[in-house]
């Protein structure tokens, strides 16, 4: 039987947003939380992302997703405005949310062609969408390179300074009595068939791409997580290398996309992004490499070529095969998973966060969530 969430006591592994978002909801609804990284808080797939917020550009015409993840990610993004508020108001901190719009451009009759499908997948979807003439782009958004030849405006598609909204909630949830952080590994261990952390009701792995290999501790011996339910198994990594650059004049106000580069403007900065690097784990940008994205990022606005470099850094985005998160029990008694948001870390965290204090708590889970269970990877392979 589920415990009373006024007394939960819950042990969160990861302190990324997804940890960090789901500590914020269990704490809402009156459970205590601790929650244990190895690395400072934040800093991992976090602290690297873009944080866009984009279901259109990055789940409706995606190949072969998970069939409900753009319903997912549509839900995560109608939560956005009042979890940015939330979180926003207990910390005091500014989180350089919008809601959106994002644009998508076209420079050759591939990038139409692709503008025009997405388009198609997103009536399908019954989501609204605008293609747009050069004259209207320019209009919306002047930093756009002359040569464009159209755009798709994506009116569900926003963004957040992702590392305002981790470092908000850090400060939010230190602010909390009934949340602790530790710095270390939780003390993770098999009793009685069961896992449990000292003092804790249930266990919530939430440690991205590391999440196969968190430590167990049985018959005095070291062992992997993965190795109490296989389905942990599909969270592979995708590195990724990105810049940023001084927000100066003739710079773009709004997220502009193109195939696979992006530039997300942040209230201090200039993101571009991003390599996507399938099974490597990235620990560092490769100068080549930055500059052949800067290139990609110029053909979209011509003044990304001579901006003033800020920083440049590499990270690991965990996904799964079908490019959706696995939300839910896993076959090891007293343990829930919520990892492998691939691209969508950031939109996804306040619906992960609902969907996990719903099972954990109230012991619910409704039709939509019940898709991401880890259990279709064991129903896969069985
Ligand atoms: N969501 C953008 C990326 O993962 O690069």
């Amino acid at each position: 039987m589920s415990p009373s969430p006024h007394s939960a006591h819950v042990a969160i592994i990861g302190a990324g947003i997804i940890g960090l978002s789901c500590a914020w909801e269990l704490a809402q609804r009156g459970a205590r939380v601790t929650i244990y990284d190895t690395q400072p808080p934040g800093r991992g797939a976090s602290w690297a992302a873009a944080g866009m917020l984009a279901p259109a550009y990055e789940a409706a015409a995606e190949e072969g997703a998970h069939p409900r993840l753009f319903d997912l990610c549509m839900e995560s993004a109608a939560l956005w405005p009042a979890f940015a508020a939330s979180v926003s108001r207990a910390s005091g901190r500014n989180l350089g949310f919008s809601p959106g719009p994002s644009l998508a451009l076209a420079f050759d009759g591939a990038e139409a062609a692709s503008l025009h499908r997405l388009a198609a997948a997103l009536t399908r979807h019954g989501v609204e969408s605008d293609m747009l003439l050069p004259e209207a782009v320019w209009d919306i958004e002047p930093a756009v390179s002359r040569g464009v030849h159209g755009a798709l405006r994506l009116p569900t598609d926003g963004q957040v300074d992702n590392r305002a909204i981790v470092a908000a909630l850090i400060a939010a949830l230190h602010a909390q009595a009934s949340v602790r952080f530790v710095d270390g590994p939780a003390p993770l261990e098999e009793r009685k068939g069961r896992l449990c952390v000292e003092g804790h009701d249930m266990i919530l792995a939430a440690a991205g791409w590391n999440t196969a290999a968190i430590k167990v501790r049985q018959h005095g011996e070291e062992f992997s997580l993965v190795n109490w339910d296989t389905a942990l198994d599909e969270i592979d990594c995708y590195g990724g290398q990105m810049l940023s650059v001084a927000r100066e004049p003739g710079l773009p106000s709004m997220t502009l996309r193109c195939g696979g580069i992006y530039i997300a403007p942040k209230p201090d900065r200039v993101i571009i992004g991003a390599t996507m690097e399938p099974g490597i784990v990235t620990d560092h940008a490769d100068a080549d490499t930055i500059a052949q994205l800067r290139g990609e990022a110029a053909r979209l606005c011509p003044a990304i070529a001579g901006a003033t470099e800020m920083e440049t850094w590499a990270g690991v985005r965990p996904g799964t095969l079908d490019h959706a998160p696995l939300l839910g029990a896993t076959l090891a008694d007293g343990l829930y998973v919520a990892s492998g948001h691939y691209r969508n870390g950031i939109l996804l965290a306040p619906v992960t966060a609902r969907i996990m204090a719903d099972m954990m708590l109230d012991g619910t889970s409704g039709a939509l969530a019940s898709t991401f269970s880890p259990a279709r990877f064991a129903a896969a392979t069985a």
